[in-house]
């Protein structure tokens, strides 16, 4: 059996191709346009998500030796994201669905995710832990089976991503800023306190954390017009050690409280590479297996949407021509 998916949900074009749950082939583009506009301007992102689709997935296509006459079904994410990118990817695999006349599976993106530890071995043992960091999201899962995974908890504003990229943006840094903190955070120290959010045991806010910074930096740079350039490196450790203690904090109740053995990160932020040094960390102390996504896959990407697909396709869950693209797309706890 072979899946082709598409992941277009936000800024990158994804194609994979799977032969059962083993993936063959990948491509992606992704999308430099956004970088010096301090984040994705979701008009710009359809208009690429156009442009690239076709030769995206003939580079895949030609990176396996798979035709299109061979695939058993097209996977495709079907939301949450941007509409007019989530369009794209959607008609397009509608497309090729019908005039192949194979079936056509929609993927949640948020369970795609999940499901990006899976990808590659080691992959967790079920039920596992799951903590999900992207640009859009910040949630906590309990994860029973490939179809089966619940939300015990998520942000109530900013995800974590998010909150990186307008700090980022507040600092001078290009679009997503995740990345470069991370970087910058290497060489500097944390030493600026800034508050942690008391919310909910499993509830996330980083909005309050992005209003302290700003805070912050307007009042250093009244007396001292260069203290973000002196400080840069500092003020990147500060900020990404007050998001990681967070996430951590979330985590470890989540494991406590679900007395799970196996936890595991997702997301664009599951790249940050102190994040990952304080799962590790953590799993050591309680004595958990812990599983991190290879960097490929931390961020957007369609080997995820494939997985998912196998799963859906092994248990004949299909979507009709009429399935529609949905930005703001729930989740079904337990899809089977
Ligand atoms: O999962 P993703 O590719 O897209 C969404 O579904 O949102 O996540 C993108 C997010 C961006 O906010 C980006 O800044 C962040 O992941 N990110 C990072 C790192 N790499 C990507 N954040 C912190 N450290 C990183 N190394
Ligand atoms: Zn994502």
């Amino acid at each position: 059996m072979y899946i082709l998916a598409i992941e277009s949900s936000c800024d990158d074009t994804s194609i994979a191709i799977f032969q059962d749950d083993k993936l063959i082939a990948m491509s992606t583009a992704h999308q430099v346009v956004h970088s010096k506009l301090g984040g994705v301007v979701p008009e710009l992102a359809s208009r690429e998500h156009l442009a690239f689709i076709v030769p995206t997935v003939e580079d895949c296509l030609n990176k396996s030796d798979i035709q299109m006459k061979d695939l058993s079904a097209i996977g495709v994410t079907r939301g949450p994201g941007l509409m007019g990118s989530l369009l794209v990817g959607v008609s397009f695999a509608k497309g090729l669905a019908a005039a192949l006349d194979i079936p056509l599976i929609e993927v949640h993106h948020m369970h795609a995710h999940i499901m990006s530890n899976f990808i590659d071995a080691p992959k967790p043992a079920f039920p596992f832990i799951n903590l999900t960091v992207s640009g859009g999201h910040t949630d906590l899962y309990l994860v029973e089976s490939p179809l089966n995974y619940s939300c015990i908890g998520t942000s109530l504003d900013d995800a974590a991503g998010e909150a990186f990229d307008k700090i980022g943006k507040m600092l001078g840094l290009s679009y997503p800023a995740g990345p470069e903190i991370d970087a910058l955070a290497q060489q500097g120290q944390a030493k600026y306190d800034f508050p942690i959010a008391r919310v909910g045991t499993y509830e996330f806010s980083f909005s309050g954390l992005k209003t302290s910074v700003l805070r912050f930096l307007q009042s250093k740079l009244v007396n001292q017009p260069n203290f973000i350039k002196e400080n840069l490196h500092d003020i990147c450790a500060s900020v990404q050690s007050n998001i990681v203690t967070t996430l951590i904090q979330k985590l470890e109740y989540a494991i406590k409280e679900y007395d799970v053995r196996e936890v595991a990160i997702a997301g664009g932020v599951s790249a940050n590479s102190e994040l990952r040094k304080a799962v590790q960390d953590m799993a050591h102390k309680h004595k958990l297996n812990y599983y991190l996504p290879a960097m490929t896959y931390c961020t957007d990407n369609a080997a995820m949407i494939g997985l998912v697909a196998y799963h859906k396709f092994k248990d004949g869950l299909f979507s009709d021509l009429s399935m529609a693209a949905d930005p703001r797309l729930q989740y079904h706890s337990k899809i089977k």
